[in-house]
């Protein structure tokens, strides 16, 4: 079997958006059998080791995703070696996301770097290129859309993967 494909999925507190891209992504993955690996980080570290927030936990719990093993962790340098693909939730996310691309080429050298960066919507036709808000200061429908956006552009991703031939065994 080849190497795994890896994906990280990142935003702000690594407990409401990311986390729940990583268990949408992870959900289709598993039904489509694909050799693609998932995890999510936060650009802060504002929550070290913390489960995802209740209410991202309670809502996505109501579309059938389990985020209840899943703990925070901030981004780190690494990272950019290890991943193939790392998906920024929001324009700040990419813009703190490239900035720590500069430090880790240069900490890590180029040839060692191999991660591509992103929108988690950037081929989504349904949101394309739109930032996943921030719900943390919302509502039960700020929650939601996050699990809506996540769903569309999830799947807008593994038709693009499937298109490139990644993934397969
Ligand atoms: P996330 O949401 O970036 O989707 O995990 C947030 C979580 C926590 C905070 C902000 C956003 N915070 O300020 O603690």
């Amino acid at each position: 079997m080849h190497q795994p494909y890896r994906v990280l999925c990142v935003c702000l507190g690594n407990i409401c958006r990311s986390p729940t891209a990583e268990a949408i992504l992870k959900h289709h993955i598993a039904d489509l059998g694909l050799n693609i690996e998932v995890d999510s980080a936060g650009t802060s570290n504002y929550h070290p080791n913390k489960a995802p927030d209740r209410r991202s936990q309670k809502y996505a719990k109501h579309y059938g995703y389990d985020l209840s093993k899943l703990r925070a962790r901030q981004i780190h340098i690494d990272d950019f070696a290890k991943f193939d693909l790392i998906l920024a939730m929001d324009d700040e996310n990419l813009k703190e996301i490239n900035a720590l691309h500069q430090v880790a080429k240069k900490q890590l050298g180029t040839e060692h770097i191999k991660a591509d960066i992103a929108l988690m919507s950037q081929w989504d036709a349904l949101f394309l290129k739109q930032a996943v808000p921030d719900p943390y200061y919302g509502e039960q429908e700020d929650f939601e859309r996050v699990i809506v956006q996540c769903e569309s552009s999830a799947k807008a991703w593994i038709m693009r993967w499937q298109q490139q031939n990644i993934g397969l065994k």
